[in-house]
């Protein structure tokens, strides 16, 4: 069944948790986030990152180079028993808003056979979903896979294999950052870049971004930017803004200017 364009948001990990401290969710800046998403009142995959619900332990247990010794399955089981309780939090604090808003576990979705492919996952639950009305929430997950056995799957990467099976016209990423920083030659300091096209994001040459890369397991800002250049490819939009002030939320979804990036991408040159 074909879905109408909808958009997908990313509540990325710094946001909505404090990255440096062990599972604390930021609750204020969750409910003002869930509730301009339901103002807004529209069709919407909500993607979140695991911030320290999942980052801390993936690093303690080195989740992301696969299995080396019994010694890490405990660390899966935790990450998981944490992911989960953030997404629970996330889908409450959504419900209360007035968003129908639905749960899934994304390692239970998705499988990676053979690495040099994008996993395969189990669409037809999300399509259902949507046919619905419901709106799904999605994470970044451990994922299993045939080589290494398992890994950890960023929200992002998991974004760039949902556009590539809907219908998406933008992918909205709230962060902690006012867009993408980038390195200003004339005055030897940092500029935000309100608007580029999606050929043009290669030969950006980005802020400082090392010390908020730290304990984040599944890459840094520039890894990010290879991930937007991808996600690019398959629809109208990529954004970035900051989801300190809901204000500029509210603004980047009702389609408003206001303080963000706004990366143009090929889809609509593919039609
Ligand atoms: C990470 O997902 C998933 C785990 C570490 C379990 P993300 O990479 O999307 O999370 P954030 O947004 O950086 O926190």
């Amino acid at each position: 069944m074909k879905q109408n364009m909808f958009d997908i948001i990313k509540l990325g990990g710094s946001i909505i948790t404090d990255k440096q401290e062990y599972k604390k969710l930021k609750t204020e800046i969750l409910r003002d986030i869930c509730s301009v998403i339901a103002a807004w009142n529209k069709n919407v995959i909500i993607v979140h990152g695991a911030g320290s619900f999942g980052h801390i332990l993936a690093k303690k247990h080195s989740i992301v180079s696969g299995y080396t010794d019994s010694t890490q399955l405990v660390g899966l089981t935790n990450i998981r028993i944490d992911v989960n309780e953030l997404s629970q939090s996330i889908v409450k604090t959504l419900k209360e808003q007035g968003i129908p808003a639905i749960g899934f576990q994304t390692s239970a979705l998705f499988f990676d056979e053979r690495e040099e492919t994008n996993p395969s996952f189990f669409k037809e639950p999300l399509k259902k979903a949507l046919t619905l009305g419901l709106i799904p929430v999605l994470s970044g997950d451990i994922l299993f896979t045939n080589k290494k056995d398992f890994t950890i799957h960023s929200g992002d990467s998991l974004i760039n294999l949902l556009v590539q099976e809907f219908d998406v016209d933008r992918v909205i990423f709230i962060t902690d950052v006012d867009g993408l920083m980038v390195k200003d030659s004339k005055l030897d300091g940092v500029e935000r870049l309100s608007s580029i096209p999606l050929d043009k994001l290669s030969q950006i040459e980005l802020a400082d971004y090392s010390k908020r890369d730290l304990v984040d397991v599944t890459g840094t800002m520039k890894g990010k930017v290879e991930t937007i250049s991808s996600i690019g490819q398959f629809v109208n939009q990529v954004i970035i803004v900051n989801g300190n002030d809901s204000e500029r939320i509210s603004k980047v979804l009702r389609k408003e200017p206001t303080i963000c990036t706004i990366v143009e991408g090929k889809k609509s040159t593919k039609r």
